[in-house]
């Protein structure tokens, strides 16, 4: 299987008229607004768990990023640095959030609201230069706006951390409870892939640029990791066997004495997991959630597999070998938000299958949505990295202190999910809405 040339998919998001710019603009705010309509000013400034900001803090970063970026930076570059302090998150660790002066709910709303007109008053003068790669195609507003759906998440895990009542998840859509996926996995026959995009409508720096790699035959899992094959692994005393844990993983065990996925309780003979106002038995068919990257570490050597490389990962969401070229997303090119359980409206994972286009060329099931899946690779710079437009989004965290999630989860709105979309974080981290799944050498 040969790469056939080394040229980029259609762009991922054709040019947007200033129509639908501020359409965007809308639907995004709305849905924010949404997701917090429901808090008082009180669960707006807590500090709900110390892993994240009170949640007005993020809705002022979301209102200050837009204005650097939107109005200000428009008229000629200026530093990220120049954030304003409260919400400059490089000046203010999240831990230290809710001892700042931060507003009420209706103060920020007038700031939103403020903001938001300068905006689409810029909106209206703005010329998408093509010289620029800030304005060409629109890429700053792509880029705002996957800001805001990216908050989102985050609000969300904090949601699912609230202290006091459980959070009322405005629930759009439920599933029926399926049946356990049967244990299968497919292969890859192995070598030379694309990897990465040369988009520039919408990719983010960490994604580009496109390049080639030679990848040895594999085998990945079919679906994600479900509960039912993770109540095997606890009841087989994964926890309790050293030997399938890394160093890192040990240490972690230690200290946090896990037993199960972040919100899972015993009940009796059952195990319960909850999710925001939501507690119910553990339903086998769903893949899981909230494990950190040593328990999918865990899980993969007990199962005698490993975790999947973020290429592995990628090639095997993207790559079509009839045509010699990576798609956008595992079923095409066209991005379709019916097509797999993202965008916030189930408030959940779907039993592994629901989903019955999400399969990508070689037959791998829910690759976009549902659970963000851990990769064993650390987070660098693919080869001729470049950061655009601004350093703090990525490189600032290249390094093996982070692992890559690819895929997205439930609670990823569309606009910031695809095949080469590159997500990290700590290993440690299980407050994120996070699976994986596991890989084999062929
Ligand atoms: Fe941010």
């Amino acid at each position: 299987m040969t790469a056939s040339r080394l040229t980029t998919n259609a762009p991922y998001s054709a040019p947007p008229t200033k129509q639908e710019i501020a359409s965007l603009l809308t639907d995004a705010r709305d849905r924010t607004l949404l997701l917090i309509s429901g808090l008082s000013d009180e669960d707006l400034h807590q500090q709900h768990d110390p892993l994240m900001s009170p949640i007005i803090w993020d809705v002022g970063h979301i209102a200050h990023f837009e204005e650097l970026w939107l109005t200000q930076n428009l008229d000629g570059p200026i530093e990220f640095s120049e954030m304003p302090g409260m919400y400059n998150p490089f000046e203010h660790p999240r831990a230290t959030r809710a001892s700042l002066a931060l507003p009420t709910l209706s103060q920020m709303k007038m700031r939103l609201e403020e903001i938001r007109s300068r905006v689409l008053d810029r909106l209206e003068t703005v010329e998408f230069d093509e010289s620029n790669p800030l304005l060409r195609d629109a890429y700053v507003y792509h880029m705002v706006l996957q800001h805001e759906y990216q908050h989102n998440e985050t609000i969300l895990q904090t949601l699912q951390l609230k202290k006091g009542e459980p959070y009322h998840a405005p629930r759009a859509r439920t599933f029926p409870t399926g049946q356990p996926a049967r244990k299968s996995m497919v292969e890859f026959p192995g070598g030379r892939v694309t990897i990465g995009t040369d988009d520039r409508s919408a990719a983010y720096d960490n994604e580009r640029p496109l390049h080639e790699i030679e990848l040895a035959p594999f085998l990945i899992d079919r679906d994600p990791v479900t509960d039912s094959r993770y109540l095997e692994f606890i009841a087989d005393g994964g926890y309790q066997h050293p030997d399938l844990w890394s160093e890192g993983g040990r240490r972690w065990l230690a200290e946090t004495k896990a037993i199960a996925p972040k919100y899972w309780n015993r009940d009796g003979d059952h195990w319960t997991s909850r999710t925001m106002d939501l507690t119910r038995h553990v339903d086998p068919a769903r893949p899981v959630c909230h494990v950190c990257y040593y328990e999918a570490e865990a899980f993969a050597k007990w199962d005698g597999k490993r975790l999947p490389s973020e290429f592995e990962w990628e090639a095997a969401a993207s790559w079509d070998a009839a045509r010699g070229q990576a798609r956008a997303f595992p079923w095409g090119n066209a991005a379709d938000a019916k097509l797999a359980n993202v965008d916030q409206l189930s408030f959940d994972t779907a039993p592994v299958g629901t989903f019955e286009h999400n399969v990508s060329p070689i037959g791998c099931r829910g690759m976009i949505g549902d659970v963000w899946e851990w990769t064993s690779s650390d987070f660098h710079g693919y080869p001729g990295f470049h950061s655009f437009p601004y350093k703090e989004y990525s490189e600032e965290f290249f390094g093996s202190d982070y692992k890559v999630l690819r895929g997205g989860s439930w609670a990823t709105r569309p606009g910031a999910i695809r095949n080469t979309f590159r997500n990290w974080d700590y290993p440690i981290r299980r407050q994120i809405f996070s699976g994986f799944r596991c890989a084999q050498d062929a």
